[in-house]
């Protein structure tokens, strides 16, 4: 069991929280991600570690309320706990001083994109950072991000803050312009990543992308994360999450990750009215 110890909302339906999981702490590398069960009854869920603290043993989780799982989650208060904590799990993302890097985060994926850029950036390179979401108020971690980028932009889709526009359109208005980039890395919602991709595939410029596919067991053995790569068949949870993006089958990810949409929106749907009565 792991007890929550500082808990906020930092945007809206998107929670902020710090875990008392020393373990994992002491172990978690940028790119990597955890395993969570609520309690009894929940379902295993992926969420990337934003965070970690060797010296007081916390890892931070950053999430979007999007169904059950998370919602429940969302619910849990400081003090409480997390029924278990599996991880770190996944590759760790392979640092190294390429020269000039361009990190890009999208919606809650800014939070998972963060310790990569600090990472990269620690490990010497030029870090290029832009981040997006669809409204002002649903960007997050400016701030740390801010501080360890070299050049920070701002995207969101209806103009409310910075560019208007998607997170690809700045990236590619950059290119265009003349920066080179000797690595992109990019986080987000895959029709996102998707873009990124297809923004740097005629330059040729490295591109690595962090996949977020349904999980189950993370453990390579369900076959849930299936995705193809290169035309072969991967299991995101254990030989990514991070692929080269210009390799990815990204119509099958969108596809597989909406599989079970009725079955969720009909299992979101149960645990509100259960959750109506027993407050009633
Ligand atoms: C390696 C990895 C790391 C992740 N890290 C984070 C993170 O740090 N923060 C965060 O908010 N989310 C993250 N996700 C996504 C997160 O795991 C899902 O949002 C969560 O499992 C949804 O569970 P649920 O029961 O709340 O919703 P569900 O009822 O399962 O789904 C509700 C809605 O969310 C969509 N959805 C479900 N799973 C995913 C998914 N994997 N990716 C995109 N959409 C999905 C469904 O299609 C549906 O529309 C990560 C996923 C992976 C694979
Ligand atoms: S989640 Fe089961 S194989 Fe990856």
């Amino acid at each position: 069991m792991c007890k929550i110890v500082e808990k906020r909302e930092i945007a809206p339906r998107t929670k902020f929280l710090k875990v008392f999981a020393p373990e994992i702490a002491k172990k978690a590398q940028p790119g990597q991600f955890v395993i969570l069960r609520v309690d009894e009854r929940g379902e295993r869920f992926p969420l990337t570690l934003a965070d970690w603290n060797k010296e007081d043993g916390t890892i931070t989780l950053v999430f979007l309320e999007v169904g059950v799982s998370t919602r429940k989650l969302g619910e849990l208060g400081k003090n409480e706990v997390i029924l278990d904590i599996l991880g770190p799990l996944g590759n760790p993302t392979e640092v190294r001083n390429y020269g000039v890097v361009c990190v890009v985060g999208g919606g809650v994926g800014i939070a998972a994109a963060y310790p990569i850029a600090r990472a990269l950036k620690e490990a010497g390179n030029k870090v290029v950072s832009i981040i997006g979401a669809r409204t002002a108020e649903l960007l997050i971690f400016e701030e740390e991000m801010m501080r360890f980028s070299d050049e920070f932009y701002v995207s969101t889709d209806d103009g409310t803050k910075g560019y208007k526009g998607f997170v690809s359109d700045v990236l590619k208005v950059l290119i265009q312009k003349g920066h080179r980039f000797d690595l992109i890395y990019a986080v987000g919602p895959a029709v996102m990543m998707r873009a990124v991709a297809e923004v740097t595939r005629p330059f040729k410029v490295k591109t690595v992308v962090s996949l977020n596919p349904i999980m189950v067991d993370a453990m390579g053995m369900c076959g849930a994360c299936r995705v193809t790569v290169g035309g072969k068949m991967r299991f995101a949870c254990v030989d990514g999450p991070e692929f080269d993006a210009h390799d990815v089958d990204f119509g099958e990810l969108i596809r597989r990750q909406m599989a079970f949409l009725s079955e969720e929106k009909m299992a979101l749907e149960c645990w509100e009215a259960n959750k109506r009565t027993k407050e009633a």
